[in-house]
């Protein structure tokens, strides 16, 4: 059966869906992101903006087959964040089916396979996007991944590897056929990267290809931008990526754009700082499990939020010139004590914003 495509502007509460026994409500998904949507940001963002299903961060097949720890420690998961997605990558379909056994195990609710990762490392490897070049390849690893698990699977493309082929309809047609239970499309070809703005007439096109829920990705910031997506293209869901990283409030307004309730004020700068410290120590903790050198782990968590520390505070007054500061420390206590005098001068100069 064909998918009607909705033309009309539907008012939210944008219905919830369901991957097989998964409810995913809000229809709102945190995207995966490599060295960003570790445990501890998702924990931050079901807590603070509550998405209907969240994502990890690619895990690569090879590593867990070869039992490498630093990949291991990207299979913890906790009771709270649920529902939950591991997201894996790999271009051999029997160390896909045996590393989706292990995410199973390792308590995932779905199993998501990467098929839009562009980099050369993993595209070299006939992985990810390379895929999107390899329709029997990638088919037949989505029907070994399927066949070996009881979760659903679910799969994550781009629109094709170039624009000579919107390879998309054809690949999501045969993913269905082999059980794949939800499709992503990031609306943007592998050669692109993340150049030009996402096409979202390729995900209304893509709908007419699929009756299996489909979900858009790209370019989405706003509430208004989700609705708008969810309207123009009959997407079933809407995933955010950018926008949400050290921005969970970002995510909660778009929730809130999509189930129609109220926006909450806010975030205080303070919220802001307060959050940025609470993502470190969690970091610092999670970095720490069956670390025997503690301070080792403490520079390591530091150093990994180098990039999105920052970004906490990002347009905020004065942000411009601790930022420097926020990407070359590791300690805690540094950051702290950076962030802490931060706070008291912006309270100090606008105290009725803090
Ligand atoms: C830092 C970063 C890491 C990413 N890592 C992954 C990944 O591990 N797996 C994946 O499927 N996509 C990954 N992506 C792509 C995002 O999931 C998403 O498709 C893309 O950012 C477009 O959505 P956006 O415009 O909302 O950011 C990554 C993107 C960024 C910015």
């Amino acid at each position: 059966m064909v998918q009607p495509v909705r033309i009309i502007e539907l008012k939210p509460p944008y219905p919830a869906f369901r991957i097989g026994p998964v409810d995913v409500a809000p229809p709102l998904l945190l995207a995966p992101m490599e060295d960003v949507t570790s445990l501890p940001m998702r924990l931050l963002a079901k807590r603070i903006a509550g998405p209907g299903l969240v994502f990890t961060e690619f895990v690569s097949a090879m590593a867990v087959h070869y039992k490498a720890r630093k990949t291991f420690k990207k299979l913890r998961i906790h009771p709270d964040e649920r529902p939950l997605a591991i997201q894996i990558f790999g271009g051999e379909p029997d160390v896909m089916a045996e590393t989706a056994r292990l995410c199973e195990e390792a308590g995932a609710d779905v199993l998501d396979i990467n098929m839009g990762c562009w980099v050369p490392k993993v595209c070299r490897t006939g992985s990810g996007a390379a895929l999107l070049k390899d329709p029997e390849t990638a088919q037949a690893i989505v029907g070994a991944v399927v066949d070996s698990v009881a979760i659903p699977v679910t799969v994550k493309v781009r629109a094709g590897w170039d624009y000579s082929l919107f390879a998309a309809p054809d690949l999501a047609k045969r993913f269905q056929d082999v059980g794949a239970r939800m499709i992503t499309l990031h609306a943007r070809f592998a050669k692109q990267g993340f150049e030009g703005e996402a096409d979202w007439q390729l995900i209304r096109e893509l709908r007419r290809a699929v009756t299996v829920p489909l979900i858009g990705n790209g370019d989405v910031r706003t509430p208004e931008d989700a609705r708008r997506m969810m309207d123009e293209t009959g997407c079933d869901g809407v995933m955010v990526g950018r926008a949400a990283i050290s921005n969970p409030w970002a995510l909660r307004r778009i929730r809130c754009g999509l189930t129609g309730e109220p926006e909450p004020s806010g975030p205080t700068i303070r919220e802001r700082v307060m959050t940025a410290l609470e993502h470190a120590r969690m970091t610092i903790e999670y970095e720490s499990v069956g670390e025997s050198d503690l301070r080792d782990a403490e520079i390591r968590a530091i150093r990994s939020l180098r990039g999105q520390l920052p970004l906490y505070i990002k347009g905020e007054f004065g942000a411009a010139e601790i930022r420097g500061r926020l990407s070359t420390l590791d300690s805690y206590a540094e950051l702290e004590d950076t962030l802490s005098r931060y706070l008291e001068q912006c309270e100090r100069h606008a105290p009725a914003t803090t």
